[in-house]
């Protein structure tokens, strides 16, 4: 294979500290580092974003649709490129929230999931993935605490948000090797150093191949 960078991702439900831990670790890696979101991340896929988070009445098929064409757009524009140059892309969330809120939350097929996230990715998958797990009570609590503007999804009822959780924990169950669940209850700083330690463990193992 030839060689590239390391592509991370990072996925949690609402008010998991995703943006703070996305941040801190893309500090922590150093000058190299592309930082980059989903759905987003290059002009025209920020443009869907936009129409995916304001639209009212979006079904959960157009919702896939719309964040499989952001997907690939970003993909090809700006990721697999990055890689390609050798550098560390961090992406805050990624295929598994496909999977998550379109998935098990949308209830849309799971296989037709995966098969559009192939199409959309190219089969690019990432070499490692955080996802910051707390129950959504927590999570919608510590929302409402910092009285953050709250988008369409945000404003989903727990039951929603329930669901969401549970596509993630399926996620981090069936591949152990690259997902790792981070424990997002604890403070931001016990956070920060669970996920270095994951990452590097990660470079070791890396070594042996
Ligand atoms: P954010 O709040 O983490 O920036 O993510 C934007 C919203 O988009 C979030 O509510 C989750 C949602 N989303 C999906 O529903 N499916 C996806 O595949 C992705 C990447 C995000």
């Amino acid at each position: 294979m030839v060689q590239r960078g390391t592509f991370i991702t990072f996925e949690g439900v609402e008010g998991a500290g995703k943006t703070t831990q996305v941040q801190r670790l893309a500090t922590a890696l150093g000058p190299d580092v592309v930082l980059t979101r989903e759905p987003g991340g290059t002009p025209v896929a920020e443009r869907i974003r936009d129409l995916f988070l304001t639209s009212d009445g979006i079904t959960p098929m157009t919702e896939l649709l719309l964040i499989a064409a952001a997907r690939a757009q970003h993909v090809d524009e700006l990721i697999r490129p990055a890689l390609e140059a050798n550098q560390t892309v961090i992406c805050d969330r990624f295929t598994d929230a496909t999977v998550a809120y379109q998935g098990y939350r949308g209830g849309i097929d799971l296989d037709l999931i995966h098969q559009l996230n192939h199409v959309a990715t190219g089969g690019l998958t990432p070499d490692i993935t955080f996802i910051l797990d707390l129950p959504p009570e927590i999570g919608l609590q510590r929302q409402q605490r910092a009285e953050t503007h709250r988008d369409r999804l945000e404003s989903e009822p727990l039951e929603f948000h329930r669901k969401v959780r549970e596509g993630y924990l399926f996620a981090a169950k069936s591949e152990t090797h690259r997902v790792k669940l981070i424990d997002a209850t604890q403070s931001p700083d016990a956070v920060h150093a669970a996920l270095l330690t994951e990452y590097h463990k990660y470079l070791s193992q890396q070594k042996f191949f």
